[in-house]
């Protein structure tokens, strides 16, 4: 837990794929770096805290690919009509974080509580809007 920490995994995001579970655990660990690198969540981002933030969001861009690839195998082997949806989504995200990390790199002076709840917000709210009835589907469909 971090000095700076806000409301993280909670069971209500369980989806009972054990692996896919343990990948959004881990997600919301790493997001909780950021409130280990900041000073102060409301407050425009320091130089040194620029590039930490920086350094996490590629972490958790590159930790939210590998997630994708894997969540998005478990549909293909369930034939899940609900595939391309997902996918459309997984990739908004990663292209929303890479506008991000950009903004930053261009010294834009966003608080760090921006950028921790676009990235909370997203994944919770794709959890529980379309990886949930996934977990539901895969339960009544895997072989
Ligand atoms: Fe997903
Ligand atoms: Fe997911």
């Amino acid at each position: 837990m971090s000095p700076l920490s806000l409301a993280g995994f909670t069971d209500e995001y369980i989806i009972d794929i054990p692996e896919l579970d343990e990948q959004h655990r881990a997600f919301f660990d790493l997001l909780d770096k950021i409130g280990t690198t900041v000073s102060d969540f409301y407050k425009p981002l320091d130089d040194d805290e620029v590039d930490d933030v920086i350094d996490i969001l590629s972490e958790l861009r590159e930790y939210a690919l590998l997630h994708f690839r894997t969540e998005e195998a478990y549909m293909q082997e369930t034939a899940y009509p609900g595939l391309a949806k997902q996918k459309q989504e997984h990739n908004r995200f990663i292209t929303d974080v890479i506008r991000m990390e950009a903004e930053l790199m261009n010294g834009s002076a966003i608080p760090a509580i921006k950028i921790r709840n676009f990235v909370h917000d997203w994944y919770r709210d794709h959890i529980l809007g379309l990886d949930k009835p996934f977990g539901k589907f895969y339960k009544e469909n895997k072989a």
